[in-house]
């Protein structure tokens, strides 16, 4: 199937796709967890972060031959450049808090090609919602269309934050949230991203990996949102970066405020 003639379609497969997922993970919510950390104790995967990521690849290589996939978990491939049908997928978005709370966590899945943002997903498991659809659909969440977040300036609204970025003030971050309305401190880039595609936040500045802003970035410029480096230059899709995604306005004022 040509993607890019059937997007309703592809988009139809991909929520199946989520929801497949959402009940595996809502059936083993409750049992024990196989709980490794990857670079210290707050750094941790599951055996659900591994299945997830497992199913998804399998679901898209069963979809599109052209694809190459860079999940979080490494179980798909070194991608070293955006040229093709490049997938991004993080299976479980916000593990410290599934492994704490069993709440607040995301399942984000975003396609690329050649380069261009084509459709993203994002899905917040415990409220049962899959935000998704990219520039040529615009964003839905079940039926109901998502409208552009009112263009606020940072004074006016809340600002989300990475907790270390905050702790160790980088940009003058702690100078930042005092100009906003207030700070919030969620735990998941995706969920994150939710509050600000919603227009419940203004914005979200986090160090986050590809994964982590991939699908938030299509449905944030879908839009009219800015999803930037801090500095206000452009992302790079395949390393770490310091990410603001924000309503253009309070992105200029965060700019002047670290320049
Ligand atoms: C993490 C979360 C967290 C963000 C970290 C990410 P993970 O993702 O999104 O909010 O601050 O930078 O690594 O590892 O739980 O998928
Ligand atoms: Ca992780
Ligand atoms: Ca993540
Ligand atoms: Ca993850």
């Amino acid at each position: 199937m040509n993607i890019i003639e059937n997007l309703w379609q592809t988009d139809h497969i991909i929520r199946g796709w989520l929801k497949e997922v959402r009940e595996d993970i809502l059936s083993e919510l409750h049992d024990p967890l196989a709980v490794a950390e990857k670079t210290s104790r707050k750094d941790l995967v599951t055996n659900v972060d591994k299945a997830n990521e497992k199913k998804i690849i399998k679901a898209i290589r069963s979809f599109d031959s052209q694809a190459k996939i860079l999940g979080e978990e490494g179980q798909g491939d070194q991608v070293t450049s955006m040229q093709g049908h490049v997938w991004i997928i993080d299976p479980l978005d916000g593990t410290l808090n599934f492994v704490k709370q069993r709440d607040n966590f995301a399942v984000m899945i975003a396609l690329y090609i050649d380069g261009k943002g084509i459709l993203g997903y994002i899905m917040d498991v415990m409220r049962n919602r899959i935000y998704g659809g990219g520039p040529s659909l615009g964003v839905f969440t079940q039926d109901n269309e998502l409208t552009k977040p009112t263009n606020l300036h940072l004074r006016d609204g809340l600002l989300g934050v990475s907790g270390p970025m905050l702790i160790h003030d980088k940009y003058h971050l702690q100078a930042i949230d005092e100009a906003s309305s207030g700070v919030r401190i969620i735990g998941s880039a995706g969920i994150e991203f939710i509050q600000v595609l919603k227009g419940k936040q203004n914005g979200y500045i986090s160090h986050l990996m590809p994964w982590d802003f991939a699908a938030g970035k299509i449905l944030a410029e879908t839009l009219n949102l800015s999803v930037t480096k801090v500095d206000g230059t452009p992302v790079d899709m395949l390393s770490s970066n310091d990410v603001l995604v924000s309503t253009k306005d309070t992105q200029k004022d965060i700019l002047n405020m670290i320049r």
